[in-house]
């Protein structure tokens, strides 16, 4: 039986590098059905709901997604978008994407980042010698995806019941204490022992699995001892009787920004609670081309769904290009991480093969690889477009 295929194209360039993914895959002898579910802005405006229910029904159904990018705009803007008939009716939009990953508990976040040899982006430091060296990153970033900061548990001028209760804690009350309630906005960071481990397990696995030899978690314990505290004291826990086989760093977000250019060879697998995961991942892509490389899956390991996704957005200035300039790799990349995800890796192999060839030739460059400002022009000025670096990928394809 063929593999259904969920595809989420979305807004923008969503759609574009989505559809040049799916020949990448064809050509590459991937046997599919593709099925194509709404998501995104211009189902927001239409029916005041960018993630419709018959939308997460396919999904319930198929399971694997490839999911291109959306648009979305701040609230003012979303509100007076929405077609007439709807606005009367208090819809407040929120991110499809935060919605698929609540919705199917999609908690466990991998964003891989490695050096393509050959990629005229790629990271160049300064050696002992006064020349110049190019370190070779290979890390696999593991980012708690349904909790912490991003968990949407926030208030502005919080109700009386969570000033009381925040009253409770002295530091509260004797740094805060005197603050108007209403002059007070509140994000938490709620971090919960069954999603931590589950992160934490997914890394440690991933390390075993690919023979890294090192896990780093990279939070902040000394500072927020609660949240951070517990993840590495249960990272402690987890290495020390599963996983003595592989090491596990302690480091702090800060100073691994630092770090992450000074020694981004040194790190192999790492993991973190959902907004530090965020940051480090953006920062270890920033090493290996930006955002034209950079792709993520997210999924349940429990009941298999998974949607894997680049990591850029919808760029809409360039959508309405008549020949699409944008950079097709991150979509193609992380459709490799579900040909991973449903044991299909020689495809992706042979893929990811085609690929690095390509950007090792240098001969087909996108406008982001050839360091142009991105407009229209850019075709004219050598670099390759959509499609051309798609056939170009093709034809390596053996
Ligand atoms: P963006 O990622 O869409 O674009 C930022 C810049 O990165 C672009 O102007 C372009 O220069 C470059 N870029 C992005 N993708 C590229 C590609 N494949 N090849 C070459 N260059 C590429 O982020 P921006 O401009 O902040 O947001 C645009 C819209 O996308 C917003 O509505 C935002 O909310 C949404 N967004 C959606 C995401 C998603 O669907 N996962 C993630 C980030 C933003
Ligand atoms: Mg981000």
């Amino acid at each position: 039986m063929k593999q259904m295929i969920v595809t989420l194209p979305g807004d923008g360039i969503g759609r574009v590098v989505l559809e040049a993914t799916i020949q990448v895959l064809d050509a590459a002898g991937f046997s599919a059905n593709y099925i194509e579910a709404d998501i995104g802005w211009e189902f927001w405006r239409s029916e005041g709901n960018p993630l419709p229910q018959r939308t997460l029904d396919i999904i319930a159904e198929h399971k694997i997604a490839l999911f291109g990018a959306i648009t979305s705009k701040p609230k003012d803007e979303a509100f007076a978008e929405l077609v007439p008939e709807l606005q009367e009716q208090g819809l407040v939009y929120s991110s499809p994407i935060v919605g698929l990953r609540q919705h199917f508990g999609l908690d466990i976040c991998l964003r891989p980042c490695r050096t393509y040899k050959g990629n005229p982006l790629n990271f160049i430091r300064r050696s002992a010698d006064g020349g110049v060296e190019e370190p070779e990153v290979d890390v696999a970033i593991f980012r708690q995806n349904t909790e912490g900061l991003y968990g949407g548990v926030e208030w502005s001028d919080p109700p009386t019941q969570v000033h009381e209760a925040l009253m409770t804690h002295p530091k509260f009350r004797s740094n805060f204490g005197d603050v108007p309630v209403e002059d007070i906005s509140l994000s938490t960071r709620i971090f919960t022992k069954k999603a931590t481990e589950r992160i934490l397990r997914a890394a440690f696995e991933y390390a075993r699995k690919y023979d890294y030899q090192s896990v780093t978690l990279c939070e902040k314990p000394n500072v927020i001892r609660e949240t951070s505290g517990m993840m590495y004291k249960m990272a402690q826990e987890i290495q020390g009787t599963d996983f003595p086989d592989i090491e596990l760093w302690n480091t702090n977000i800060d100073a691994q920004m630092m770090w992450l250019t000074k020694n981004p060879e040194n790190y192999g697998v790492i993991v973190a609670g959902n907004m530090f995961g965020d940051i480090v991942s953006d920062g270890f892509a920033g090493l290996i081309g930006g955002l034209g490389f950079a792709a993520s899956a997210q999924y349940n390991p429990d009941t298999g769904v998974g949607v894997f996704e680049p990591t850029h957005g919808s760029a809409p200035k360039y959508a309405g290009y008549p020949v699409s300039i944008v950079n097709p790799i991150a979509m193609t990349e992380s459709a490799c991480m579900m040909l991973d995800f449903i044991d299909e890796q020689n495809i992706a192999i042979k893929i990811r093969r085609a690929v690095a060839e390509v950007i090792d030739e240098g001969q087909v460059r996108t406008y982001d690889m050839a360091r142009l400002p991105g407009n229209a022009d850019v075709i004219h000025r050598g670099a390759a477009s959509t499609d051309e670096m798609t056939a170009a990928i093709i034809g390596k394809l053996i």
